[in-house]
């Protein structure tokens, strides 16, 4: 569909997902790549104003089935208004979470739905990422960092380290699963280590 180059950035709550798309993206800003930083759920004016509805107030207004068509709406916007575009005009586009998220969050946490999460996909959205960087860590230092962030939109950080954990495991079963598309990084390393392993794995992909 493109000329450019569509890296996702996946892994439970605090892991360091956001830190490192910032940083990839400085990085290859200053190596003259045209780059757009974007997130999800949101990314576009619309997929925001849907990631108010599913990350802040009452979470139990939504069932699990809406919730992932919430997702998808959020996602299938950022896709036609911000990713395909970019793409297109030969950009590096950075996604913090993409489809991965939820096949693990909506495809495990209330029930196994990941059958209706890969319909729904193969359905509406049918793109995966050239490159996902999976940055793994154990739940327990992914939770402490993200609780203390202490944002309003704490909707599956309240999932507990159970399901974390649950999440972590599936993460490491879709990287088994998608060996080409899926990297793991282990982000427990300080940052810069990281980030240094985020690049390695990212240069191997860039056109030349
Ligand atoms: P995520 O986007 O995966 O939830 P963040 O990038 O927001 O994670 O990081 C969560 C918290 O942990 C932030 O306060 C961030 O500064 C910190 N952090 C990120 N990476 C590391 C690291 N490698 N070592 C220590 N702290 C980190
Ligand atoms: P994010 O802001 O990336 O949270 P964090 O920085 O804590 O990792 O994402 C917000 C929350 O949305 C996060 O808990 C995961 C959840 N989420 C889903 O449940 N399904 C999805 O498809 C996506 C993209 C995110």
């Amino acid at each position: 569909m493109s000329t450019g180059l569509f890296i996702s950035f996946e892994g439970i709550d605090g892991s360091g997902k956001s830190t490192q798309a910032r940083l990839l993206a400085e990085h290859l800003t200053s190596k003259g790549h045209d780059v757009v930083l974007t997130r999800e759920p949101g990314g576009s004016p619309g997929a925001e104003e849907i990631r108010a509805l599913v990350l802040q107030g009452d979470p139990d207004r939504w069932s699990a089935e809406t919730e992932i068509l919430l997702f998808t709406a959020a996602r299938r916007d950022h896709l036609e208004r911000t990713i395909r575009p970019a793409l297109e005009a030969g950009k590096v586009v950075i996604c913090d979470r993409f489809a991965d998220s939820t096949r693990m969050y909506q495809g495990l946490s209330r029930g196994d739905l990941r059958g209706v999460v890969d319909d729904l996909h193969a359905l509406m959205i049918g793109v995966e990422p050239d490159l996902t960087l999976l940055i793994d860590m154990d739940p327990q230092q992914g939770l402490s960092r993200a609780l203390s962030r202490q944002t309003a939109e704490e909707r599956f950080e309240d999932f507990g380290e159970d399901l974390q954990r649950a999440m972590r495991d599936g993460f490491l079963t879709l990287a088994r699963e998608f060996p080409t598309r899926i990297t793991v990084i282990d982000g427990t390393r300080p940052i810069e280590t990281v980030a240094t392993d985020v690049q390695a794995s990212v240069a191997a992909r860039l056109p030349a």
